[in-house]
């Protein structure tokens, strides 16, 4: 191929995507995203072969990398067996894939309900809490994200609907967040001391018999990488216990890997009754999700029905790819390398970032999951301006650097298998960028 015929070819991707396509969470007159061709474990590039240092894994889930071969093949394989099956029928990568999921999860764990993504699994997790419990009422934090769907089944007209009609009775409350703290607080365990508290009060004020579940995502990330403080997730654990409120952990984003730990909460005391999962079970090869349920709940549903399922839950080409992945990760040690890049080469690095640029106010994370808060005055930590970000953003992608952009944050996270030296190219590309992109600030 000519290097003017792949140049047309991202005119021409652009040129479709303009007129035909209609984007998430945008305004759709300025389309603004870069064409990506293809994929390499942490790079990518565009039709004429210019290549980026994926440092945001697409939306947070190719943990696995770009391209794995054996997950590649496995899909390849499964496309040649059998590309779609009723989710009433039962198929073999589908017991396969739940066997490896419940293995990591917690002992009392056996059962998994796979959905199409993590919005669906957050619906049907809730969707059980409320069933088991017989309450209405969810909690969950306002700097949280959890998924974008709600009204298709209070729309549904059939019996599907009856069941399903609880679009009241979601309360939210303020989480731990030390840097922008609600609480006044100074230290970490006056932060969880005081985010207990608060929640306590909220449960009393709500009526603690009309409160099936807290939602809780076990490390918020789109919400700024928010690691919990000591003694924050068991003080909630302890709260659920009191009241005979179920706790979903939320581990779409911070699962499978993304910590260094297969889940999040492994690196905590607490255990949810209720997982939910997407992601990076099969870092995004297909798209699916999940809800890995405790035995006391799933036996709710031995002689109840269940009113929930989906067309394509447990999809053979879904499944054969967790298999593929979940595989992988484990004889590759790609979890371990993702604690020990973390801990030892990206939390260092980030370090040494913040003490050269004033802009950066903290910087917070673990394993492949970091944020570096960036503000426009240290002493009063005010959010760096979104057109100080904008150039930010831009100036990363004109130096081949493909970032996850929030807010006043850049997230740092690559996918587990980044090397030592894709992080050392990274670094270089952030501190110019921060220097040049920033001259004049504040
Ligand atoms: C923590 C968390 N939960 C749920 C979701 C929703 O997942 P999906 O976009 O697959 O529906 C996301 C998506 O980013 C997420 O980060």
């Amino acid at each position: 191929m000519t290097d003017n015929l792949t140049e047309g070819l991202d005119e021409l991707a652009r040129e479709l995507d303009r007129d035909h396509v209609f984007h998430s969470w945008s305004a759709q007159a300025n389309p603004s995203g870069l064409v990506i061709a293809s994929g390499r474990g942490s790079r990518v590039w565009d039709h004429a072969g210019r290549e980026y240092l994926d440092f945001s894994s697409q939306l947070v889930n190719v943990n696995i990398g770009h391209q794995h071969p054996s997950v590649v093949q496995a899909i390849r394989e499964q496309a040649e067996l059998l590309t779609t099956v009723a989710p009433s029928t039962v198929n073999l990568a589908r017991g396969e894939a739940a066997k490896r999921i419940v293995a990591r999860a917690p002992s009392g764990f056996r059962k998994v309900f796979f959905t199409n993504g993590g919005a669906d699994a957050n619906e049907n997790a809730i969707r059980m809490a409320r069933l088991h419990t017989g309450r209405d009422k969810v909690l969950s934090t306002y700097r949280s994200y959890h998924g974008n769907t709600g009204a298709a089944i209070v729309s549904t007209g059939d019996w599907r609907r009856i069941p399903n009609e609880f679009a009241r009775g979601h309360v939210h409350f303020f989480g731990p967040y030390l840097y922008r703290s609600e609480f006044w607080a100074t230290t970490p365990e006056q932060e969880s001391e005081r985010a207990l508290q608060h929640l306590r009060r909220v449960i009393e004020a709500e009526g603690p018999s009309s409160i099936a579940a807290i939602l809780l995502e076990t490390i918020p990330g789109t919400a700024g990488i928010l690691v919990p403080p000591p003694g924050y997730l068991s003080g909630v654990r302890e709260l659920c216990d009191r009241h005979g409120i179920l706790l979903i952990l939320d581990e779409v984003m911070a699962g499978f890997g993304r910590t260094g730990r297969w889940f999040a909460f492994d690196g905590y005391d607490v255990r949810p009754d209720l997982i939910t999962f997407a992601k990076g079970v099969n870092s995004g090869y297909v798209p699916v999700g999940g809800v890995i349920i405790s035995d006391p709940i799933a036996a709710t549903f031995d002689d109840r029905v269940f009113p929930g399922g989906l067309t394509y839950s447990g999809h053979p080409l879904a499944m054969a790819s967790i298999v593929a992945a979940l595989d992988a990760m484990e004889s590759e040690g790609i979890v371990d390398h993702a604690r020990e890049i973390g801990s030892t080469i990206i939390g260092p690095a980030l370090a040494e970032l913040a003490e050269r640029h004033a802009a950066i106010g903290e910087v917070r994370g673990e394993g492949v999951f970091w944020a570096i808060e960036l503000v426009a005055d240290p002493a009063t930590r005010e959010p760096l301006p979104a057109a100080a970000i904008g150039r930010l953003k831009s100036a990363l992608v004109e130096r081949g650097l493909l970032p996850f952009v929030q807010d006043n944050r850049i997230h740092v996270v690559p996918p587990c298998v980044v090397t030592a030296d894709e992080v050392a190219d990274a670094m270089v590309i952030y501190d110019d960028v921060l220097r040049t992109a920033l001259e004049g600030e504040g």
